[in-house]
């Protein structure tokens, strides 16, 4: 039995009280979603910034009334103390995702994913501080390795930051490292390396590619490839990234905190086998799509050529193994997402007709 299962066990049989920043958004709702299926209790805060309440409203119909019953949501601002505060009261874990996402958004506002991204991680520490909450877990990221090629990448050896989103992120690591050093706080960091799955935005300027590109796909719009298609990177399905957070929650070996950890599969698949494989996923049931061709435009600035995870660390600290490779990962989103443009009521009903009849 891996950590994983064992703690899948145990959970239950003790519950805890969680508390689940940017709960609305893509990783805090599927978080939201696996603790409740786990009879615990959870918090939730999210200021909507870019997370929505239709994924809060969709986790309500994955689990029974009496889980969903658990749930208390607050509105408001991990840039404001008070709040921070409030919602670390009587809270066993944390696990801290809100923060303004994409390399681009904060290049082209340094200041705004500054206050989300390093002001509000600051206040997180704090309250969880002063509420003596058990353990922190912060969402890190693969781009604190900036310009450093070596690959895989382990987590000692750092480049320079090459985006303001990447110094936020890293700026993370050294506040809850400072932390542990001053206050004793619990903090762990996982470097998250471009999850994808169920709830993810595929819209907006700032949409992540996998799921920017299953919506294009469907919707029969031009697919952009940013560069020649070599930009490889480390996708990661977002059940693995479930999974590490519940094990660093949770770990009681003696040297799992204070740490930040790699959190992927140590793959790597390159822009060129991603379209392909997209394209195969739903070739299936949209024939039409067997003939279409990606276009190509600039290498976009602050993004690195490639990426790859170690995540021996992990393995070795917090019992991680991946449950989930690419394909597998892809397999679910891709259903999830030809479902709900379906529920979206688009003119895409018409074009996911051949799929929904394939499925049945
Ligand atoms: N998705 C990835 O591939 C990836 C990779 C590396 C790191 N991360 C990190 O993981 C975390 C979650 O990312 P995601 O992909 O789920 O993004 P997301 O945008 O879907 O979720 C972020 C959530 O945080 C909320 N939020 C933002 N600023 C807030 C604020 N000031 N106060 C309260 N709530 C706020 C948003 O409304 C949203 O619901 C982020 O910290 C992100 O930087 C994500």
């Amino acid at each position: 039995m891996t950590k994983y299962e064992e703690l899948l066990k145990t959970l239950p049989e003790s519950p805890k009280t969680w508390l689940i920043t940017g709960c609305a958004g893509f990783i805090g709702s599927n978080l939201l979603e696996h603790l409740l299926k786990l009879d615990q209790t959870v918090v939730g805060l999210d200021n909507f910034s870019t997370g929505k309440q239709q994924n809060l409203d969709e986790v309500q119909t994955l689990v029974s009334k009496e889980q969903w019953a658990r749930f208390s949501f607050v509105e408001g601002d991990i840039r404001d103390l008070e709040t921070c505060q409030k919602v670390c009261e009587g809270v066993d874990y944390v696990l801290h995702q809100a923060a303004l996402g994409s390399v681009p958004r904060s290049i082209a506002d340094p200041l705004t994913s500054h206050a989300s991204n390093v002001t509000g991680q600051l206040n997180m520490l704090v309250a969880a501080r002063d509420q003596q909450v058990k353990r922190i877990v912060y969402a890190a990221s693969s781009s604190t390795y900036g310009d450093y090629p070596g690959l895989p990448k382990v987590e000692d050896t750092i480049g320079k930051p090459l985006s303001p989103y990447a110094v936020t992120k890293y700026v993370n690591e050294l506040y809850a490292d400072v932390f542990a050093r001053c206050y004793g706080t619990q903090a762990v960091g996982l470097r998250y390396f471009n999850v994808f799955g169920p709830r993810q935005d595929p819209d907006g300027a700032y949409a992540a590619v996998i799921p920017k590109w299953i919506a294009a796909m469907l919707r029969g719009e031009t697919i952009y490839i940013n560069g020649t298609g070599e930009t490889s990177r480390d996708f990661c399905y977002v059940k693995n990234v479930v999974q590490a957070n519940l094990l660093a929650a949770t770990s009681e070996h003696e040297e799992a905190a204070n740490q930040v950890y790699n959190v992927a599969v140590n793959a790597r698949t390159d822009l060129l086998q991603l379209f392909g494989l997209l394209k195969f996923g739903l070739v299936v049931n949209r024939p039409d799509l067997r003939d279409i061709k990606p276009s190509h435009r600039d290498f976009r600035a602050g993004d690195v050529l490639h990426s790859q995870a170690d995540v021996s660390k992990a393995g070795e600290l917090l019992g991680y193994a991946p449950t989930h490779t690419i394909e597998q990962g892809l397999a679910e989103a891709l259903e999830w997402y030809v479902g709900s443009l379906e529920m979206a009521g688009t003119r895409d009903a018409e074009i996911l007709e051949p799929w929904v009849a394939g499925k049945l």
